[in-house]
């Protein structure tokens, strides 16, 4: 973080006036993403308010933020007086009211279209006309959530992808619709700069440019293991050791999920009609085995032991 702090942003618009600063941050959800989320615009120096559904999930969230700060503090990353100064900046809520006067409300919540919209309805009719919506969606269309707010609203709205886990990973994602006001993208580019991220600009097509990428080669490396290419184990050396990746494919399907990768698959096959985009019937068969990876304790490896995962026997 700057000596200053999450400096106010000015930005102009297409006349040259200057349209508005971000200072307040409000971030919707408190789950793995928005919590990070959070926790990084804190970071940043912003005035920061997160909300959860309920009291249970909100202060799980906090509870994630305190680690993570902690695990900084211990690696004399920062002080135990920022933590704290950190943790000042932050509030939690379970109120949407709470977001009324941010700058910008960056959306985090579930990846379910219908709940998107029923909160952006919601977020619409609270926050200030002026109040940035951005989705930290990673494969759900922004167009659509940007058409269900008002029109005047339409220009202010942009995707913004963090990557997991969000205190460490440097890409951000900025996202523009057809409709996104020029100065506002600027702007959410220059926020995630101000983050300490690194930002990268795409435009509102589904997967954007890392999923669209990322997505069919994590398929690829279940089709390999289905094909008897190799074993899990092997695959994942493959490409740690031969291509210097921090994962293999298999450990990451378990870290992102397998529920989501199985998700995003289905929503970027139903856009773009390819092959590489078709989910494998072996990852189909594990979320319908509920074996989603880290999350329920067994995906492609089983981690009763956290410390000494062991690959599990699929085909
Ligand atoms: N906050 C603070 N510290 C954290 C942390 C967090 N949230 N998570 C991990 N750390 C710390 C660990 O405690 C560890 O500390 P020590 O060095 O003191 O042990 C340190 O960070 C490094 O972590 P690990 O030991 O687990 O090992 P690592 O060197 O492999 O780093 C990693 C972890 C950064 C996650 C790295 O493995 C990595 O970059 N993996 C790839 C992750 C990736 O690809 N993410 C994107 C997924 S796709 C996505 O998110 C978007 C989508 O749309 C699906």
């Amino acid at each position: 973080m700057g000596e200053d702090g999450c400096r106010p942003h000015t930005f102009l618009n297409g006349e040259g006036g200057v349209l508005m600063e971000i200072k307040k941050v409000g971030v919707v959800g408190c789950g793995l993403m928005g919590s990070g989320i959070a926790q990084v615009a804190a970071t940043a120096g912003c005035e920061t308010v997160v909300r959860e559904i309920s009291d249970e999930l909100l202060q799980k969230g906090l509870a994630r933020i305190d680690q993570s700060l902690s695990k900084f503090v211990q690696k004399g990353k920062l002080t135990p007086e920022q933590k704290e100064e950190i943790q000042g900046r932050l509030r939690g809520t379970t109120e949407l009211d709470a977001f009324a006067d941010c700058d910008i409300v960056i959306e985090a919540i579930i990846e379910n279209l219908q709940e998107k919209l029923k909160t952006y309805a919601q977020l619409d009719e609270i926050c200030s006309p002026e109040t940035i919506f951005a989705s930290n969606t990673s494969s759900l269309s922004i167009t659509e959530m940007m058409a269900s707010t008002k029109p005047a609203r339409q220009p202010r709205f942009v995707g913004l992808h963090f990557f997991n886990p969000v205190p460490l990973m440097k890409l951000v994602e900025v996202v523009r619709t057809i409709l996104t006001d020029e100065a506002v993208f600027e702007t959410v580019t220059d926020f995630a700069r101000r983050l300490g991220k690194v930002p990268v600009q795409t435009s509102d097509r589904t997967g954007f440019i890392v999923n669209r990428l990322l997505v069919p080669y994590l398929l690829d490396a279940i089709r390999a293991l289905e094909e008897g290419v190799g074993s899990i184990v092997d695959i994942d050396n493959g490409m740690k050791l031969g291509c210097g990746h921090p994962m293999g494919p298999f450990t990451l399907l378990d870290f992102v999920g397998l529920d989501t990768t199985y998700y995003i698959a289905n929503i970027m096959f139903d856009e773009f009609k390819e092959k590489r985009f078709a989910p494998p019937p072996l990852l189909k068969r594990m979320v319908l085995a509920g074996l989603y990876g880290r999350k329920t304790g067994k995906g492609f490896y089983d981690y009763s032991d956290p410390e000494n995962p062991k690959p599990m026997n699929l085909v």
